[in-house]
């Protein structure tokens, strides 16, 4: 079966899962090698937790025969087929609907694997377990833009404590592509452009959930930075220059998470497809990088059992692929000798490490009440600390509680706040506040859908200033809408853009004709304030005429309480961008958005011809001016930087005071960039700080730089290079806006690829 076949068979496949009344042509059961019973050991000394989980998995592999070895290297797409009357599947009683099942091997008392997704909550899949809700988070952008690691950890947990409550004991969550189109329909669920600021917040989110004792996965390794087509798309990169960029946000991000699992993605990298990438998976991943977790593949991304020779470990979601490579075929290639034993066993010894190191066998997963209302807060402190203040002409911001007359408008305010689709849509734990089917024509039409989490703004403002007039209107007529806001106080237009998994929007504009609802509330209220629901920057035609922008990603299941708290000053908005917000679509990198029009499953290619200049690398070293730069974000106080000093040697130090200069307490986000490096003009970052102070207050803060961040990798030699010479940092607002710098000698430097085990 060609790549397009089976590009459209796996798309029928979900389809078939949504619309009840069809049903799945010809999808067989997939054929299991059986497994003849053999009789439990005496003992089970790999079950013991004071041994090491390396020696426990080598103790548990000798006992097994090669029908269950097998069986760990393959897995069910778990959602509930059988409700839908749509598969013929049986999956077995104790699998939960969800993204994945896992069988275990109960005869030695490993046990199976529950998998679901859970980059922003624990999803539930089609309402495959049907009224199961979980706490619905902010966008993974939110997250980002609060460049506070500790959140990112706090979320972790919690999205850990959710999957293991509800039964779950691998998470597959940690995405973390970088931003290299502003249109890629994933951004949302991402954490930017920024190798340091990504790898640093998905490793913690990781080390936050494997606390829990739940197995967390990064994703999708690697490049899956374009939706349209990405099943059929060849990401073409220079390799150093991934080295330099997504690899290494990876990289850190395995270094301080130490996640059980990676997954790898749909797409094509340089010709080979991710999961059978001998250089990606094998020669990077396990051989430079020491990783010594899974590799599982992303759902319907496998296309032959030699994948397993060049570094995938287990097929994951097997009835999406065209037939199930890693069960009989696999047992046939290894009878054959296609496949050595020693492949067989270091692949599942690989899944037994990680299941023993993170605890899912000492401790398993218990179905308990979930505290919902503090998982809520969390919610709520994410969405406070995410949302990013852009613009505020004349302290329009934050609205004074004399407000008389407010006219709130469009994006179906009065009932919620826009989340993102795809696997990691989230039924919210306060219920839905409403669903609108987006249809179109093609496959995937029928996964078309608007779900907006329940905090109305419209209800949240009203009670932040309850003898203020707060009147809505949908938007649906600018002229109607206008009306309104001419006799207001202040005028809040909301404006949102859907982004989802498996498309990318095809340009920067606000869809639904919202910019000329926009001009037309600004042109009849001076005090127009504007709030972007977005998973990725749009252009601001308006920008000029407009009093005040925020930009509140999906502000997740209390969005609509955290975009009241931070109008009204509750909150002092602390975000700032984690990724750059390009004036038009003419200032991208790739002005026409890659393979717009392509017909669904065509093979497709993207040359990512700016390597590791990504984002805000790219514009500064195209004297692109963003409109809003990386790293940019505005308070209601006003913060100073001074005593700077610069230590150069092995790398870089860097320390200063940030001091909080204006009336309210507030959060400071200082960054390092990298400005020259031994000659070279570049512009990096090297570090960023959160700091909190109450006004008059100060604090000292030092970074010490990754030197990877320095240098460039040598792919022929397979080394990092840090030249010896002088290098430049600044101290920074934002990646557009550097004050005070230093000039030092670096000594010059060599290295390995780090390792992560
Ligand atoms: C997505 C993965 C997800 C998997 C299971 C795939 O379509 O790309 O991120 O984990 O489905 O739902």
């Amino acid at each position: 079966m060609g790549a397009r076949a089976q590009f459209e068979r796996s798309v029928r496949l979900r389809i078939v899962l949504l619309v009840a009344s069809t049903m799945i042509p010809a999808l067989a059961a997939p054929q299991s090698v059986g497994s003849p019973s053999v009789p439990a050991p005496a003992a089970r000394p790999w079950l013991e937790s004071a041994r090491p989980a390396d020696e426990r998995a080598k103790l548990a592999l000798a006992a097994m025969t090669l029908d269950e070895k097998i069986s760990l290297l393959h897995g069910y797409w778990a959602v509930s087929t059988q409700r839908f009357g749509a598969s013929s599947v049986k999956l077995p009683a104790e699998a939960i609907p969800a993204a994945g099942y896992v069988p275990g091997v109960p005869r030695l008392g490993i046990p199976a694997l529950f998998e679901t997704d859970a980059s922003l909550g624990v999803a539930n899949p089609m309402d495959s377990r049907p009224g199961d809700v979980a706490t619905a988070l902010p966008a993974g952008l939110a997250l980002a833009a609060t460049f506070d690691p500790r959140l990112a950890y706090e979320a972790g947990v919690m999205l850990g404590d959710e999957a293991r409550s509800k039964g779950f004991n691998v998470l597959l969550g940690g995405g973390m592509d970088l931003t290299r189109d502003p249109r890629n329909g994933r951004n949302f669920e991402y954490l930017g452009e920024d190798p340091l600021l990504a790898g640093t917040m998905a490793g913690e989110e990781v080390r936050g959930t494997q606390d829990q004792h739940v197995i967390s996965t990064v994703k999708h390794f690697a490049l899956n930075a374009n939706e349209t087509n990405r099943t059929t798309l060849d990401a073409r990169i220079d390799p150093a220059a991934m080295r330099e960029s997504d690899l290494l946000a990876f990289n850190l991000a395995l270094q301080r998470g130490r996640p059980g699992a990676v997954m790898c993605a749909y797409n094509e990298i340089n010709g080979e497809y991710a999961c059978g990438n001998d250089w990606l998976l094998n020669q990077v991943l396990k051989q430079d990088w020491g990783y010594r977790g899974w590799v599982m593949s992303d759902w319907g991304a496998v296309h032959a059992t030699n994948y397993l020779l060049a570094g995938l470990d287990q097929e994951s979601g097997e009835q999406l692929d065209q037939q199930v490579w890693f069960d009989a075929p696999l047992k046939t290639a290894v009878e054959r000798g296609g496949v050595p034993r020693g492949r067989i066993d270091d692949a599942v010894r690989r899944i037994l490490r990680s299941m023993f190191a993170v605890g899912v066998v000492d401790y398993p997963p218990v179905k308990t009440p979930i505290d919902y209302p503090r998982h809520a807060a969390l919610a709520l402190q994410i969405a406070h600390q995410g949302i990013v203040l852009l613009k505020n002409e004349a302290g329009v911001l934050p609205l004074a509680s004399s407000v008389r007359r407010i006219a709130v408008i469009g994006g179906h305010v009065n009932l919620g706040v826009l989340s993102g689709g795809g696997s990691s849509q989230v039924i919210p734990s306060n219920g839905t506040a409403l669903r609108i089917p987006l249809g179109g024509t093609g496959p995937m039409a029928a996964l078309r859908f608007e779900l907006f989490d329940p905090s109305a703004p419209v209800t949240a403002i009203q009670a932040a200033v309850p003898h203020a007039r707060v009147e809505f209107d949908s938007g649906a007529y600018p002229a109607e809408a206008a009306a309104l806001a001419s006799h207001a106080d202040v005028a809040i237009v909301f404006v949102t853009q859907h982004d989802m998994e498996g498309f990318d929007v095809p340009d920067m504009q606000l869809p639904f004709g919202q910019n000329g609802l926009i001009a037309a509330v600004a042109a009849a209220n001076p005090h127009t304030i504007v709030v972007l629901e977005t998973g990725n920057p749009v252009a601001m035609p308006w920008l000029d005429k407009v009093a005040a922008v925020l930009a509140a990603w999906y502000p997740g299941q209390e969005g609509g309480q955290a975009i009241a708290d931070v109008l009204f000053g509750a909150v002092n908005p602390s975000g700032h961008l984690p990724m750059s917000f390009p004036r038009t679509d003419a200032d991208v990198v790739r002005p026409r958005l890659p393979n717009l029009g392509a017909e669904a499953g065509a093979a497709v290619s993207v040359d990512y011809s700016e390597g590791a200049e990504v984002g805000y690398r790219w514009y500064h070293a195209h004297n692109v001016t963003p409109l809003f730069p990386f790293g940019y974000g505005l308070s209601y106080t006003s913060f100073r930087y001074d005593q700077l000093r610069v230590s150069g040697g092995r790398t870089l130090k860097v320390s200063f005071e940030v001091h909080n200069t204006g009336m309210r307490a507030g959060a400071a986000v200082p960054q390092v960039y990298l400005t020259s490096a031994a000659g070279r003009p570049v512009l990096r970052l090297l570090g960023f700080q959160r700091v909190q102070l109450q006004p008059g207050g100060m604090r000292s803060v030092t970074i010490t730089a990754d030197p990877r961040l320095l240098g460039s990798f040598d792919e022929a030699h397979r080394r990092w290079i840090v030249p010896a010479g002088m290098y430049e940092v600044h101290i920074a607002r934002s990646a557009g806006e550097l004050l005070g710098g230093g000039t030092v000698r670096l000594s010059g430097y060599t290295a390995a690829p780090a390792r992560v085990d």
